[in-house]
């Protein structure tokens, strides 16, 4: 299946312009007696947003990566997702910030909150760059959200398809096209 990108619905201008809106929401929800942050980064979707949004978080952080594989193959539809590789160190009393691309089902993201309650931080909050509309149910929430989205897929600013797009530097929807609907076109 070949897929290129179809519409970009958020510019990288937008893109920065509120990121750098919640770097400055995030560090102002620590008090100066916050010695050092812990941001727990979901690979890979979340790279790009965390090395935009860390730069401009004046604190002392340690950055720690869990890998979560949420689409086992080439596919759009989530079966549930397996943490494949979790965070080196120890997270008990840290300040912790989990930083993810995008909140759609929240299976995902329960699922690193789950893991990161259980070594028992001093506090936890969560940050994702989009979220959509009206599809993860309440027990599984963000505390800094960038953009709410309509329910469709996304690439770019760190979101693939099938591991491509990551570098692409807009938000965009995808068109994707099987060699059988080409052939018919
Ligand atoms: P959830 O578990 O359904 O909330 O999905 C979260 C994960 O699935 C994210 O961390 C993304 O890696 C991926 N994902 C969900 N929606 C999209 C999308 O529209 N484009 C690309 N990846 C997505
Ligand atoms: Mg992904």
């Amino acid at each position: 299946m070949s897929a290129r990108v179809d519409r970009i619905l958020i510019r990288r201008e937008r893109i920065a312009a509120r990121v750098a809106e919640l770097a400055g929401q995030i560090a102002a929800s620590y008090d100066e007696r916050t010695e050092r942050l812990t941001m727990v980064a979901v690979l890979s979707g979340a790279v790009i947003f965390l090395a935009d949004l860390i730069r401009q978080i004046p604190h002392q952080m340690k950055l720690a990566l869990i890998t979560v594989s949420s689409y086992p193959g080439a596919s759009t539809a989530s079966r549930g997702p397996t943490i494949v590789r979790d965070v080196e160190g120890k997270l008990t009393g840290e300040h912790v910030l989990i930083v993810d691309d995008i909140l759609d089902t929240g299976n995902t993201l329960r699922a690193v909150q789950e893991a990161v309650r259980r070594q028992e931080p001093a506090s936890l909050q969560t940050a994702v760059l989009l979220r959509k509309r009206g599809k993860a149910p309440p027990d599984v929430a963000a505390d800094f959200v960038g953009f709410d989205i309509d329910d469709v897929f996304v690439v770019g600013y760190g979101l693939d398809y099938d591991d491509l797009f990551r570098n692409y530097p807009h938000i965009a929807t995808l068109r994707v096209a099987s060699p059988a609907a080409a052939l018919r076109s």
